[in-house]
């Protein structure tokens, strides 16, 4: 059985370490978020667990103190459901921190049913694509201002499944939530392309991953079938820690194709949808327009 883990699993490690660096981790208290924070964290860095829900985020904290030893880790407050959050987040980010060296957009809705954001966007297009879109936007100037920089896009194999509905990004004419989701991992791609090709000779590198399939809280909205069928194959699904490695790699490897599309620690192919560059240019246009904000 082990043999046949490790062909899915593949093992990862790396002793490099993160004196003096900075990351943010979005949905840090939980699953693979809080295993990346951890690991982040063994390696000497500041990591910033920005979550939703303080009391969660602090228990994470405290976990990862307790694991680490000597840490720096803070929580901070970061709903991705509302645009008023992510500016009160980067405003605190450039009151605390002179640098950013990695931005880690892991944070994710999956499969919810129909519900919207503070602004009015679909929850899982809101928070998964256009809330980490604008948090981006916002932190780019420390980004490029302490590069060499990395933003890490989580995203999924499941983008594959996906399309860009623009005649009804926001599931305003029909709601399916797998669709919703597929569509926001679609579009975690598409960003990734896109803002890589802008950030060209920046010093500021982007990458889009897949963590593959991660027994984590993900499966929360899920159909209870589907939740006892994650259970009875545990054994075939990467732990969080283990659905961190291709992040981590992503972190830390150098000179790594910016733009691409990883998993299981290598460099992969993604769906002809998530290489289409006129795609991503129109979603570009589209999620501008729709935060109010210019950023070419
Ligand atoms: N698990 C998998 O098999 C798998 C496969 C492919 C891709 N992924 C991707 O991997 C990423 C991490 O997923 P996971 O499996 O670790 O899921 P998870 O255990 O459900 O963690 C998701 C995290 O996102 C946070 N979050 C949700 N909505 C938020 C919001 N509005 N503002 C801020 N934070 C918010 C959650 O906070 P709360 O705890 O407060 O809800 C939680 O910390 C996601 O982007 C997911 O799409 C996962």
């Amino acid at each position: 059985m082990n043999a046949f883990r490790n062909l899915i699993v593949k093992k990862w490690s790396s002793d490099v370490r993160l004196d003096g660096k900075t990351a943010i981790v979005t949905g840090a208290n939980t699953g693979i978020g809080k295993e990346t924070a951890r690991d982040l964290a063994k390696r000497g860095a500041r990591v910033i667990l920005a979550c939703r829900d303080m009391a969660k985020a602090e228990l994470a904290v405290s976990e990862i103190v307790k694991d680490v030893g000597i840490a720096n880790v803070v929580p901070c407050k970061l709903d991705l459901a509302d645009t008023k959050s992510i500016c009160e987040f980067a405003e605190h980010v450039y009151n605390s921190e002179t640098a950013v060296h990695f931005l880690i957009n892991n944070a994710g809705v999956a499969i919810c049913p129909y519900s919207t954001t503070a602004d009015g966007y679909e929850m899982q297009f809101g928070v998964n694509h256009l809330g980490h879109f604008f948090l981006t936007f916002l932190l780019l100037d420390l980004l490029k201002h302490s590069a060499p920089s990395r933003v890490i896009n989580l995203s999924s194999i499941t983008h594959s499944m996906g399309k860009i509905h623009f005649e009804d990004l926001n599931s305003e004419k029909s709601y399916h939530p797998v669709r919703a989701y597929v569509q926001s991992k679609l579009a975690n791609i598409l960003f990734t392309r896109e803002l890589a090709r802008k950030l060209e000779g920046t010093g500021v590198t982007v990458y889009a991953v897949d963590p593959g399939i991660v027994n984590t809280d993900m499966t929360r909205h899920m159909k209870s079938s589907l939740q006892m069928f994650v259970k009875a194959f545990s054994f075939l699904i990467r732990t969080p820690a283990e659905g961190a490695y291709t992040t981590l790699y992503c972190a830390l490897t150098p000179d790594l194709l910016s733009g691409g599309y990883y998993r299981n620690c290598a460099q992969a192919e993604c769906s002809r949808a998530a290489s289409d560059d006129r795609t991503a240019r129109n979603l570009w246009v589209v999620s501008c327009h729709l935060l109010g904000i210019r950023w070419r």
